[in-house]
């Protein structure tokens, strides 16, 4: 079994041996940056490069990068939201594009961490306003699917701009002037756990009832707010992230991110030292030991 600090070292060298320099991780407090009280993902160093400055490491880097999402405080307390986590990220900052990113992303997931592929979903945007739907991320996934013996038709899903669309900001309504962003595609695990109707009728990738984790986003961000819309980047840019616990989830196929091999011993002393059991006050737990690692 893999522990998560080797599935961080596999993953660097997987992309090292695609050509990626490893980036140091930047302090949680961002350094220059007075936009943002906290780092909350592996790019927010790096905006200045994706809007178009040459990065003294080169056009390929990667990373794992200590994240606090502020914004997510409140969806505590689920068995997948964590407001620290670690983002294992990798960027193409003009270099490669979609025709690289997916068909690697895919070979680490399956081949180098070792997922089920059948348990692996797909979403893709679908379009919003003036920019179009993402064919070539789907013919992509198409593709590879097939060439699984996968049916793309059961797997590939695909969303608007509030599901597939990714700035700090959030959609592209959100975003301020001069903010960059875009399309991305995103992977999905299955836990097979029984859908629950309060999240509606039929369960989805993107169904909030905890069937499925988002373990993976790669982002194409290609273009730049403007006072009037959008207009392209100087260049085509890759933004990749995916949470470390999210994937260390899926590869000990446990559904629930306080039970994995990271967490669990907080777990365990938690109930140790309140006397209490966590299947019996899961969402206090929950809130107590996210809140307790991402004071530390
Ligand atoms: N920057 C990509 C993400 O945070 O999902």
């Amino acid at each position: 079994m893999l522990s998560a600090s080797q599935i961080i070292d596999k993953y660097i060298s997987f992309f090292e041996k695609h050509g990626h320099k490893k980036i140091a991780n930047s302090p949680l407090i961002p350094l220059n940056d007075p936009t943002t009280l906290f780092t909350s993902s592996g790019m927010q160093p790096l905006v200045p490069y994706l809007l178009g400055e040459k990065h003294p490491q080169g056009v390929r880097l990667v990373n794992a990068q200590n994240c606090f999402r502020a914004q997510d405080i409140d969806e505590i307390g689920d068995n997948r939201h964590t407001t620290f986590f670690r983002m294992l990220g990798n960027w193409s900052l003009g270099d490669y594009f979609k025709k690289e990113q997916i068909p690697w992303y895919w070979e680490f997931l399956t081949k180098v961490i070792g997922l089920p592929k059948e348990k692996l979903y797909i979403t893709v945007f679908k379009g919003f306003e003036s920019i179009p739907r993402d064919e070539e991320s789907e013919k992509l996934w198409t593709e590879i699917l097939s060439s699984e013996g996968l049916d793309p038709k059961e797997k590939i899903f695909s969303y608007g701009a509030e599901k597939n669309w990714w700035s700090r900001a959030g959609t592209p309504k959100k975003m301020p002037k001069g903010e960059p962003g875009g399309p991305d595609s995103e992977v999905f695990f299955d836990f097979g756990t029984p859908h629950d109707s309060r999240f509606g009728e039929e369960c989805h990738p993107n169904c909030e009832c905890g069937r499925f984790i988002e373990i993976g986003n790669s982002v194409f961000m290609e273009y730049i707010k403007t006072e009037s819309g959008f207009e392209k980047l100087p260049n085509q840019n890759v933004d990749f992230g995916g949470g470390l616990e999210r994937l260390l989830q899926a590869y000990e196929n446990q559904a629930d991110i306080f039970e994995t091999s990271l967490l669990y011993p907080i777990l365990k002393t938690l109930e140790k030292i309140t006397a209490k059991n966590y299947k019996d006050h899961k969402r206090e737990m929950r809130i107590v030991m996210d809140h307790f690692v991402a004071a530390v």
